[in-house]
């Protein structure tokens, strides 16, 4: 599957993808609120190799798709199912640091935020984010999430505990605030 924004394709990924995954990994920016310290070949072919998996699953939960700027790959972005009775998912994404600033990680989520709603009939998606990464809550908040619980250390790596958040959007909000007249 494919979709395409106003600047953005988002695609499936293929194996050679991990070599522009690993680059922006490998950048000190992106590694600041992950548990990874640095990544290395095979820990990125891992990565890029269970998206992938994921493309052949019967029926497929989970959807993780390679954001790409005039042909480029710039980060991803996905929803993946957590619990099929309650239609329940969560959001994901990143991007390369070189392209942070520009709306893009937005622009990706909206559109896997409507596929989710719209064509997998989702209930419930819910994003997790350390408290301190200002970038991606505000992301979520420009989705129209809303952050229903915090944790005080919820987290431990790079020596020391992290606060996390949680947010979440209904099918009900992310209706209201997307109808069309
Ligand atoms: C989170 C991430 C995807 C955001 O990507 P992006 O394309 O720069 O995001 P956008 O441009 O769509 O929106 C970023 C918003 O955060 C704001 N922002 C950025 N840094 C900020 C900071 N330090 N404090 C407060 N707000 C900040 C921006 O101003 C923007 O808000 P605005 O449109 O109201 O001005 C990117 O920072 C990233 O890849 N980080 C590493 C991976 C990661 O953390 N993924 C999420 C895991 S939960």
């Amino acid at each position: 599957m494919q979709i395409a924004t106003a600047r953005l394709l988002l695609r499936e990924f293929v194996a050679d993808d991990w070599r522009a995954v690993h680059a922006y990994q490998s950048d000190p920016r992106y590694l600041r609120f992950y548990e990874w310290s640095h990544r290395t070949e095979q820990d990125v072919r891992a990565f890029v190799g269970m998206f992938i998996g994921w493309q052949n699953e019967t029926p497929r939960q989970k959807f993780q798709l390679a954001a790409t700027f005039q042909n480029h790959l710039i980060g991803n972005c996905g929803v993946r199912i957590k619990n099929l009775e309650t239609h329940e998912a969560e959001i994901g994404y990143e991007l390369n640091p070189d392209f942070w600033g520009n709306g893009y990680a937005t622009e990706a989520a909206r559109a896997m935020l409507a596929f989710g709603f719209r064509d997998l009939n989702l209930r419930r998606v819910t994003a997790m984010c350390v408290a301190e990464n200002h970038a991606s809550a505000r992301v979520l908040e420009k989705l129209g999430l809303v952050c229903e619980i915090g944790a005080p250390k919820r987290e431990w790596f790079k020596n020391r505990w992290w606060d996390t958040l949680r947010y979440a959007i209904s099918n009900e909000e992310w209706s209201d605030a997307n109808r069309t007249a």
